[in-house]
């Protein structure tokens, strides 16, 4: 079986897996230069169908619920700048002030009607119309353009479940076969939930133990970084590096607030108080802490929550394998204290498990409804992008006269590197394949 994973979502990505095997994922970011791109990944699934050596059996789609609006606009390129408008000219008089406002008649600007496949797709999209129904109406047009674009049948393409693709990316990414699992997930929101709980009995079988949409660590993570005057859903790993310059005495205010937001309650994360949002309600509540201290006490709370959940799911289960994906899962802090916890066996957390690798879940999760889960291989690496043959490094070296500009260093070893960066020597690194993720840097990065 033939499988391509396509993500149209934050990060648009695709994926190609046969029997099992992730045989390549990519995003379109690496194509289109576009960080976190929000659009649908052609070039992205025209490689992966590639890998898949031009043929598929069998296409498959997360997140069942997708906004198109957050697509026609492509939400997560907006900066610092504009989202600050957008919460004042937007979200405020929306939530404060009860005005009915569409969206694009206050960002018109922010609409890409060319965008691929251009404005005959989008066009038949009602964007004025309720979320839901541009929703429902996206759903039919999402498979559609799949179809055209791949020239297949629409039977052969189908949504998976937001959470369950982050659940099956996280269980079937690790090694974990034969004995159970605990599979968390953890984000902003994704087809209206934002946590859920699954029980892998290391058998083929899965039991959902719980799903929420109350755990909302994902979200005030997301606008605190605003808050911060950082970019959401790209920023959030300098919030967390930030955290450690804050000490006790600076972090405990905002620690507090934040505290008030969650308690968990056996394997649930339940709401303790429910703010009107996420943006205005923080800002007027952390107006007299300091910015480290924000993300001190921010990244505390988080390490607590995440920490007493996986505690009590383990006490109450009894079982000690953990797998934990979702965005939640990008702060490696946290992951680094839920592996501390004293009764835990294993923990695998499968590289950049926000949304980019929902489209692995989805090939993943497709997998085991076909084959035994012991014959579905792990994400033993993340090398599965675009590679490049020497004669055509060599080729694009000499047209842009790369030489002259540079020393270029061939078959270097990684203690040559390390010795270079100690001489505070600005290096580029190009070799194998890209590296898949949001965080990638092993194979083609600067140091
Ligand atoms: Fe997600």
């Amino acid at each position: 079986m033939k499988i391509l994973g396509i993500t149209l979502d934050a990060n648009s990505s695709a994926c190609a897996m046969i029997e099992g095997q992730l045989v390549a994922a990519i995003s379109e970011e690496r194509f289109n230069k576009v960080k976190n791109y929000v659009g649908y990944p052609r070039k992205a699934v025209e490689y992966c169908l590639e890998a898949l050596g031009g043929t598929v059996d069998k296409v498959l789609l997360p997140s069942i619920e997708m906004d198109p609006l957050l697509v026609l606009t492509h939400w997560t390129r907006r900066d610092v700048e504009q989202r600050m408008r957008e919460q004042n000219e937007y979200w405020y008089p929306k939530i404060y002030e009860d005005k009915d406002l569409n969206y694009l008649r206050v960002f018109p600007e922010t609409a890409d009607f060319e965008q691929y496949p251009g404005p005959h797709f989008w066009n038949q999209i009602d964007f004025g119309a309720p979320k839901e129904i541009r929703i429902k109406q996206f759903q039919g047009l999402r498979k559609q353009l799949v179809a055209d674009h791949l020239g297949i049948e629409l039977e052969q393409i189908e949504f998976k479940a937001h959470h369950l693709c982050h659940s099956s990316y996280a269980y079937y990414g690790s090694p974990v076969r034969n004995e159970p699992a605990l599979s968390f997930t953890a984000d902003g929101f994704g087809d209206y939930w934002c946590a859920s709980l699954r029980l892998f009995d290391g058998k083929g079988k899965s039991t959902l133990l719980m799903q929420t949409d109350e755990a909302l660590l994902g979200r005030l993570y997301r606008f605190t970084t605003l808050n911060l005057k950082m970019k959401p859903l790209e920023d959030e790993y300098k919030v967390m590096g930030l955290a450690p310059y804050a000490t006790e005495y600076h972090w405990r205010k905002p620690y507090e607030i934040f505290r008030k937001l969650l308690e968990v309650e056996g394997v649930q994360i339940k709401l303790k108080e429910k703010p009107k949002d996420f943006f205005f309600h923080y800002k007027k509540k952390l107006e007299s802490c300091r910015f480290d201290a924000v993300a001190g006490g921010l990244q505390k709370f988080l390490e607590e929550i995440v920490v007493e959940w996986v505690q009590n799911a383990i006490e109450e289960t009894g079982v000690r394998n953990i797998v934990f994906s979702g965005g939640v899962s990008m702060n490696v802090k946290a992951m680094m204290e839920v592996s501390k916890i004293p009764q835990l066996k294993t923990l695998h957390v499968p590289p950049s498990g926000a949304d980019e690798s929902l489209c692995i879940g989805a090939a993943y999760h497709e997998s085991s409804l076909i084959m035994p889960h012991t014959s579905i291989k792990p994400v033993n690496n993340a090398y599965l992008g675009k590679g490049y043959s020497q004669a055509e490094i060599d080729a694009f070296i000499a047209a842009n006269n790369l030489g002259a500009k540079y020393k270029i260093v061939e078959d270097v070893s990684s203690d040559v590197i390390a010795d270079m960066l100690d001489k505070n020597a600005v290096i580029g690194i190009f070799f194998g394949k890209m590296e898949f993720g949001a965080r990638a840097l092993g194979a083609c990065g600067l140091g």
